[in-house]
């Protein structure tokens, strides 16, 4: 789930800013300290990590830390993306040609069907898959050992996993969004490695409107770089942070089009809620799936919006965000 300022601009995976270790991986503070001791106590033993789960909005860097933990392991990461695996031979076939203590990383693991789940189980637990030789009533039933690995799953969705898949992660990881003085030296080393001059406010400013984000914050970079080269004398200056914002219509809390959409249609159109995601989805224009994994986080997160049993409400902060008197829209 691609989370975009502008839905015309396509990312560009940009190897250049990821970070290649656990010391330049910026924030995170718990999940990476408890990672090191883990890290370290598996090598000591020699034996494969615990499976780790992943778990957190988009762009908080979940893909990022799990080559850092393969890299800081010294073992080589093998990549499927949940819903790529469509028969559970998919799976199976590469369970069996993994290398003992090796990383297997599966993005969106919420979204693999339920039959390749069913490969992952005696895998996961018993470092065994089951497989069914012949079909009809000869079929038989064998069990194939696996080596020792790890998994790292990434969800952007931990409440779609299924429990007893989510019971079979060792390690649990829960991002949080960024603090500003986060996403301000992750701006600042980008800008380097970049060759680009910011000036400290400019990169704090940028920092601020970045949704808590590091993708967001990279990506708001290379757009205003734009603007001071073209606009500019090539320096990023807080003017020319101001004017790139404002063109690319993020507000001054870093709220992008989409969250201020749903933030608008919430309080105008139904009258500040309660309203449920369906509806909401389809007056913003927008999928549930978007608004319920990339929007809604950040926006309660900020305590600009609620979730009830009910549906969405926007609460009084975000009532006054939109410069709504307190005793009107309700
Ligand atoms: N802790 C961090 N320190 C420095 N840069 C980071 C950090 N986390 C993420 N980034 C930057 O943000 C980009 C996006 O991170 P990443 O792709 O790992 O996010 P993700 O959580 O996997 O997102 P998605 O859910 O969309 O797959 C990275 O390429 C990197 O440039
Ligand atoms: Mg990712």
């Amino acid at each position: 789930m691609e989370r975009m300022v502008d839905p015309t601009e396509i990312e560009l995976p940009d190897p250049a800013l990821r970070p290649r270790n656990l010391d330049e991986y910026v924030g995170q503070k718990r999940i990476t300290d408890n990672l090191r001791v883990y890290v370290r106590a598996a090598m000591q033993r020699g034996e494969a990590l615990d499976h780790l789960l992943l778990a957190g909005p988009p762009g908080l860097g979940k893909t990022s830390l799990a080559f850092i933990v393969a890299e800081e392991l010294g073992v080589q990461l093998r990549t499927a993306a949940g819903p790529t695996l469509e028969r559970g031979g998919d799976l199976a076939a590469i369970l069996t040609s993994l290398q003992p203590n090796e990383v297997l990383f599966i993005d969106e693991i919420h979204r693999m069907s339920r039959t390749v789940e069913e490969v992952l189980y005696p895998a996961m637990e018993d470092f065994e898959i089951d497989v069914v030789i012949g079909s009809g009533p000869g079929a038989q039933s064998v069990k194939l050992p696996v080596p020792r690995f790890t998994l790292i799953g990434a969800t952007t969705r931990a409440g779609m996993l299924t429990s007893p898949l989510r019971a079979r992660f060792g390690i649990h990881c829960t991002f949080d969004y960024y603090e500003v003085g986060e996403l301000d030296s992750i701006l600042q080393r980008s800008a380097r490695r970049m060759g680009v001059v910011i000036t400290p406010d400019a990169s704090r400013e940028l920092a601020r409107r970045s949704r808590g984000t590091p993708r967001i914050a990279n990506r708001l970079l290379r757009r205003v770089r734009d603007f001071a080269q073209v606009e500019g004398d090539g320096t990023i200056h807080d003017a020319v942070v101001q004017r790139a914002l404002a063109a690319l219509e993020v507000d001054p809390i870093g709220l992008d089009k989409l969250d201020q959409r749903i933030l608008t249609t919430i309080a105008y159109k139904f009258g500040g809620g309660p309203v449920g995601l369906d509806t909401l989805a389809a007056a913003v224009g927008e999928s549930s799936d978007t608004i319920e994994d990339a929007s809604e986080p950040f926006l309660i997160q900020q305590g600009l919006i609620m979730r009830t049993p009910r549906g969405r409400v926007i609460t009084s902060r975000g009532r006054a965000h939109l410069g709504i008197p307190v005793d009107q829209g309700e």
